[in-house]
């Protein structure tokens, strides 16, 4: 018999469900009533022909703002047609257009994306004010009677332009739509500059996400469970995979991933079901997988300095070394590479980089000013992570 070379396994029934990226129905969105509520408020009149509300969301990464805004403007759209009036969207992700100019263009894309139009957007020769008129002409042109716009990751915009105007498109007799915006952002110290910049009535419509506990991720983890075939799922895999999420983060981009992660690793595994221990490896990979981006990124002296801490880490019974240790070792390193050491001034900056990159902790000790303190070094993760990490570098 021939291997299939093309062989998907019989773990993964759907595995489009479990995929990042992939944006649910809203019956999918699971442990957000309240938010998906308050955004519908405020996208309601919309769906009469009415105004919409502009609304600014805020949240730690992976608690659904991206998710709640599109589903439930879709949902706008999609009810505003059946009252025979016209929504009409533009999804603009501030992070892939960080200008005033290419967040006018992408956002006067999305809307060309919704209109039976032949209609193209020119892609350079003409300036951010030109692609917004070119927004208001179409949504004239095609007798739009609401427009939203989804300014995702919007502290990534490096200008306040697009908003103001957007704000201020009907009144100031540019559109003849209502228009309305939904501001996204996780970082929530953006919060005072957004204040400062548009209208005070915006802040009554502020929305603060927050990270989702144990039951919701088991919720939004068993929504998805047909992802996988029938019978594959040990029934502690959810349970287990929400408990973890929610002690370290409570982002549900982070619990979906290591679901699929735990169905690829029992895949490859050529198991037949899914187990919890498949959860723990891959945890740990995704552990591993972060330390590796943030270790590969490193010059290799800074490799050589982790190892060292690894080393010491390995043969003595402690966790916290003075520089002064760590540097001997990292010295034996470098010389055994034939490699020059850098100074012992130059590795204990670089040893002080990597407590701001999280990969190690470092803490003051000794005795005050007159006997000289110390600093003291400790990895942030098992030495086997670090190990493993450097060694598929
Ligand atoms: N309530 C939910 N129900 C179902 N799935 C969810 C829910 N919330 C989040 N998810 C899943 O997690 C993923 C991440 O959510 P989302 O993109 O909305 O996060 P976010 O708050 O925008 O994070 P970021 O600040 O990093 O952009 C979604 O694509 C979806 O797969
Ligand atoms: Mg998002």
């Amino acid at each position: 018999m021939t291997d299939d070379i093309f062989a998907t396994g019989d773990i993964f029934a759907n595995r489009e469900l479990v995929r990042v990226g992939h944006v649910p129905e809203l019956d999918r969105v699971v442990g957000r009533d309240n938010e998906i509520n308050e955004v519908g408020r405020a996208l309601g009149p919309a769906t009469q022909g009415g105004p919409p509300e502009t609304t600014i969301i805020y949240g730690k990464t992976g608690t659904g703002k991206s998710l709640v805004a599109r589903c439930v403007t879709r949902e706008a759209h999609r009810r505003a047609t059946e009252n025979d009036r016209s929504l009409q969207y533009a999804y603009v992700d501030c992070s892939d257009y960080q200008t005033e100019a290419k967040a006018s263009r992408e956002m006067a894309r999305e809307l060309v994306k919704r209109l039976t139009t032949d209609r193209t957007i020119p892609r350079v020769g003409i300036g951010a004010a030109d692609y917004r008129d070119i927004t208001w002409e179409l949504l004239d042109l095609h007798d739009v009677d609401a427009f939203v716009v989804i300014l995702d990751e919007i502290d990534k915009l490096a200008d306040d332009e697009l908003l103001r105007s957007l704000s201020r498109a009907r009144e100031s007799g540019k559109a003849d739509a209502f228009v309305g915006v939904i501001c996204i952002s996780n970082k929530i110290e953006y919060r005072e500059r957004l204040n400062e910049r548009v209208d005070s009535s915006l802040q009554d419509n502020e929305l603060v996400f927050d990270p989702y506990d144990a039951d919701q991720l088991s919720n939004i983890l068993n929504n998805r469970r047909d992802a996988f075939k029938q019978g594959v799922l040990d029934d502690a895999v959810v349970t287990k995979t929400a408990a973890l999420a929610a002690r370290e983060h409570g982002d549900a981009r982070k619990a979906v991933d290591t679901f699929y992660e735990a169905g690829q690793l029992a895949e490859r595994a050529g198991a037949d079901r899914v187990t919890v221990n498949f959860v723990d490896d891959a945890v740990r990979q995704a552990e591993i997988n972060r330390f590796e981006r943030l270790v590969s990124g490193q010059p290799p002296h800074v490799k050589l300095i982790l190892r060292a801490l690894a080393a010491l880490t390995e043969q003595r019974d402690a966790s916290r070394f003075r520089t002064a240790d760590i540097y001997d070792v990292y010295v034996n390193f470098a010389e055994s590479e034939g490699a020059d050491p850098l100074s012992y001034d130059r590795v204990s900056r670089l040893l002080k980089e990597q407590s701001f990159l999280g990969i190690t902790d470092t803490t003051h000790t000794g005795g005050g000013p007159s006997k000289g303190s110390y600093l003291e070094h400790r990895l942030m993760r098992d030495t086997d992570i670090i190990l493993d990490a450097m060694r598929s570098d």
